[in-house]
């Protein structure tokens, strides 16, 4: 069946424009269908937002879990499986994010983040994206994963060319990376079976280790996992530093208010991942027609939950649209809710704290000098920001 526009993808996004169609949306037209990009629903509003995410029995994550769908031949838990099937492959990764091991991680991200931002300010800026943000993720996932430094090297240079293409939509060269990236994955199972590690400190030993109802993973879920593992927490990272550096640059107040006060950096990192949240298009699947927001969604259609916008939901935050450090509630989707909801926030966020302390307490000011390029759908954020670093 077709169906007419309720709304249509602009040809080119600038940093703002996503945030005033979400909010033209959300007054008017909050489950919005578009056949752009294979033709999707959007749920704009917080709480129709969070009616998909918890009722997963009505909306699937087997069929397409973003939107525009990336043809897969291979499935990646715990996203592509519902509940239970996910739940062995979250608690596997679940269980190096606890509070304790998360403490440890605090001094090897200090040094890492400054490994990576100090020459990039020594040097007078540039693009933070290819100069700072593509390397930064990439590198603590191939710490989180015990990765050999030559492994670390070839996921960092693989995992930015595939970060590329996805946001630059060049499907040849999406395939090609991911297919090394499997490679990758395999060869790093590989090693761990030829010498075997500890579960209680390796990733990959644990996902060998697991145990359901006394059978072990199946092979090609452990390595679509490790797969999943070793991008997933890569790209939102790498888009949302581009964004927070261009709040700094044009609210240098701001800027000067975090270095003088570092104790507001957690609560800024927080209302910073509301007001530029990263993932717009991770979707869902209608299993049956069901009626939602006043639009009737057809079984089998695709339901992008936009947390980029719900997070701007008047309904849920006074004055959407502000920086506010003291706000009452912050009922965030940055990371999503539900059974799939992000089992590496933690890490991100003190990655993207870090961040922020560092980038605040080392620079007076940062300076837009060039054009803004911006991702597209499924992520928002910038791809590029030409800043020039007034240093400390
Ligand atoms: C700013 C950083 C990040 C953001 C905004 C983010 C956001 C999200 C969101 C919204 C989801 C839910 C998707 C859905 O419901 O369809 C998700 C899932 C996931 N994230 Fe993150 N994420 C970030 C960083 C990370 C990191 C650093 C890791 C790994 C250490 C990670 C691992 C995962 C995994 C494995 C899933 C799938 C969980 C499941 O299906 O059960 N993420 N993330």
């Amino acid at each position: 069946m077709t169906r007419p526009d309720d709304f249509t993808l602009p040809e080119a996004e600038d940093f703002d424009c996503p945030h005033a169609q979400f909010a033209h949306l959300r007054g008017h037209c909050p489950v919005a269908w578009s056949n752009d990009l294979g033709g999707f629903w959007a749920v704009t509003r917080h709480a129709d937002a969070c009616e998909v995410l918890e009722n997963w029995k009505l909306f699937t994550t087997t069929v397409q879990n973003v939107v525009p769908p990336v043809a897969t031949t291979q499935r990646r838990p715990p996203l592509h499986l519902d509940p239970p099937d996910n739940i062995p492959y979250r608690n596997a990764i679940l269980r190096f994010l606890s509070p304790s091991r998360l403490k440890a991680w605090e001094p090897r991200v200090e040094q890492m983040v400054a490994r990576f931002l100090d020459p990039w300010i020594a040097n007078g800026g540039g693009d933070i994206c290819a100069g700072f943000s593509f390397q930064l993720p990439i590198a603590l996932l191939a710490e989180f994963f015990n990765l050999a430094p030559d492994q670390a090297e070839r996921i960092r240079v693989v995992g930015a060319a595939f970060n590329m293409a996805l946001q630059r939509q060049d499907m040849p060269e999406l395939r090609a990376r991911s297919d090394e990236l499997y490679g990758i994955a395999e060869a790093l199972i590989a090693d761990r079976i030829a010498h075997p590690r500890d579960p209680d400190t390796d990733p990959t030993a644990n996902l060998l280790a697991v145990r359901v109802d006394g059978e072990p993973l199946a092979h090609d879920l452990i390595l679509g996992a490790l797969r999943q593992f070793l991008l997933v927490g890569i790209i939102a990272p790498t888009t949302f530093i581009g964004s927070m550096a261009v709040h700094l640059a044009r609210h240098p107040d701001h800027h000067k208010d975090l270095r003088d006060d570092p104790s507001r950096v957690n609560d800024a990192t927080e209302e910073l991942l509301r007001l530029y949240t990263p993932y717009r298009g991770f979707a869902r699947t209608a299993r049956q027609d069901t009626d939602l927001g006043g639009k009737t969604i057809k079984a089998g259609e695709a339901v992008a939950i936009v947390f980029t916008s719900a997070n701007r939901d008047e309904a849920v935050f006074d004055d959407p649209h502000e920086y506010k450090l003291d706000r009452p509630a912050r009922d965030l989707l940055t990371f999503g809710r539900g059974p799939h909801m992000c089992p590496g926030a933690p890490l991100a966020r003190l990655l993207l704290q870090e961040v922020l302390r560092q980038l605040t307490s080392k620079t007076v000011k940062l300076t837009v000098v060039g054009d803004i390029e911006m991702t597209r759908w499924p992520e928002y954020g910038p791809l590029s920001v030409p800043l020039k670093v007034t240093p400390v």
